[in-house]
């Protein structure tokens, strides 16, 4: 919605913080405060009403009265819970659980990768599968969040580019609260999120360009709807929110610790930010102790802003030409947050790196064959990302590093090669190797390359 003015941003009325609770009240459901600038810090702005960027244009992030959090739970009350996200609405910002919209969500397995780590030379490797979530990818922590919150501030709809995991996650959650949702994907975003779309009643349309030019149709569009939402990434508080729950579990999985390293794609930016918010806020609520993970940004060789700044010790991005990738979800050419992720992994001692899609397509199939799992392709550039950091020395053989597989590959069938053999009806099964691993096959993209994309404005 419309920028704050700094008028109400120095005169906000952020809800609840310093509230003291009645021995008698029931406690509130969030410990949210106030929003606040990520760039300049400015405000607080009020958390109460909607609320898009902050006057000097950069993301607002949610605060919490993590005292009061801290005093109203703990890891003890929060292992009783249901397994969904919203074991953590303290830390959340909807605020009360009739507000929740939920198919579920959240909880998703951390599971050992012995065989693949041996493999790339990292044992203590493990996978966060995102894959099991409501329409098939880590979108839907930011949808659960954001479309709740959404609803709660009274939003009349809701409006988002999308390079097609985020409209399908967002489609489905605005048609459970009953919420009108407006989508613009680029035409060469994975098919099946656009079919996701339409099945969940949203308003979908196809772009001839990047998601930067999805972002600018949203826009103007959101300019002619009163009182919806622009929710492209980072341009609302909350979808980080309910993404940082990632990071949240994986330290609850764990065992209250966190990890030596964690391997995130980026395309925007907001999962691997998420990650870092809820970490420090684990640590400053003493969940956590010690130092965070070192985080690493993945990125698609073609198109590599991120890995580009970081190379260039630059604080933020710039634009990348000509962006394309198999991995979808990583043709990010301007990432809005940007900045947010160099951050992050500068001040955890993390890195960023570049796979080339040949890589992580062979690490896509070397994944599936080792372990049954067929990550997506933004997952899968994690994998190759792991071989070259432990290549290079980065990763140590002993580190224990988690992978985050932000979606299921089946949203994204032509990775994969599928044609067997046709055998005759009458016909006989060849014999087949007696036993053990079936030898890699040879790596290489299933379809041909993407045609090129303008490089877009910021998403
Ligand atoms: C499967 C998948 N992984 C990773 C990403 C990148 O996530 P983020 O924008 O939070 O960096 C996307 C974004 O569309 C995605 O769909
Ligand atoms: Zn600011």
């Amino acid at each position: 919605m419309e920028p704050m003015t700094s008028d109400i941003a120095q005169h906000g009325n952020p809800r609840r913080q310093g509230e003291a609770a009645r021995p008698d009240a029931i406690p509130p459901y969030s410990a949210l405060t106030f929003l606040e600038c990520s760039r300049c810090s400015a405000g607080p702005y009020d958390a109460d009403r909607i609320q898009g960027t902050c006057t000097c244009g950069a993301p607002l992030l949610a605060r919490y009265d993590l005292a009061a959090a801290g005093a109203r739970t703990g890891p003890d009350q929060i292992a009783a819970r249901p397994p969904s996200l919203w074991r953590y609405h303290e830390l959340l910002p909807v605020g009360s659980a009739a507000a929740v919209v939920t198919f579920g969500e959240g909880m998703t397995p951390l599971l050992p990768l012995e065989r693949l780590g041996a493999d790339l030379g990292v044992p203590g490797l493990l996978l966060k599968d995102e894959s099991p979530l409501p329409t098939g990818s880590f979108k839907a922590r930011g949808a659960a969040v954001g479309v709740s919150r959404a609803a709660e501030l009274k939003a009349t709809g809701v409006a988002l580019p999308t390079n097609g995991n985020a409209g399908s996650a967002w489609a489905a959650y605005a048609a459970r609260a009953g919420l009108p949702c407006l989508v613009v994907m680029p035409a060469d975003a994975p098919e099946i999120t656009r079919a996701e779309c339409l099945a969940a009643g949203a308003q979908t349309y196809l772009v001839d360009g990047l998601i930067g030019d999805a972002g600018r149709l949203i826009r103007a569009a959101v300019a002619d709807r009163p009182g919806y939402l622009d929710a492209s990434t980072l341009r609302e508080p909350y979808r980080l929110e309910g993404k940082k729950t990632i990071g949240l579990e994986i330290a609850e999985q764990l065992g209250w610790r966190v990890p030596d390293v964690i391997v995130f794609p980026t395309g925007g930016g907001v999962g691997l930010a998420g990650i870092a918010k809820g970490l420090r806020e684990v640590r400053e609520l003493g969940w956590i102790g010690g130092a965070l993970p070192r985080l690493v940004a993945v990125q698609a060789a073609g198109c590599a802003p991120i890995v580009r700044a970081f190379e260039r010790q630059a604080s933020d991005t710039q634009p990348w030409p000509d962006a394309r990738t198999e991995a979808f979800g990583l043709t990010v050419p301007d990432p809005f947050g940007g900045f947010l992720v160099l951050e992050a992994i500068r001040a955890t001692g993390g890195t960023a790196v570049a796979v080339a899609d040949e890589e992580l397509l062979a690490s896509q199939r070397h994944a599936a064959r080792a372990e049954g799992t067929w990550v997506c392709p933004e997952g899968a550039a994690c994998f190759a990302a792991v071989a070259r950091l432990r290549r290079a020395g980065w990763l140590a053989g002993t580190d224990e590093v988690v992978v985050v597989n932000t979606g299921a590959g089946l949203k994204y069938p032509r990775t994969m090669p599928a044609s067997p053999a046709l055998l005759p009806a009458g016909g006989q099964v060849p014999p087949g190797p007696a036993g053990g691993r079936i030898p890699p096959g040879p790596a290489g993209p299933a379809r041909s390359p993407r045609r090129p994309g303008p490089a877009g404005p910021r998403t």
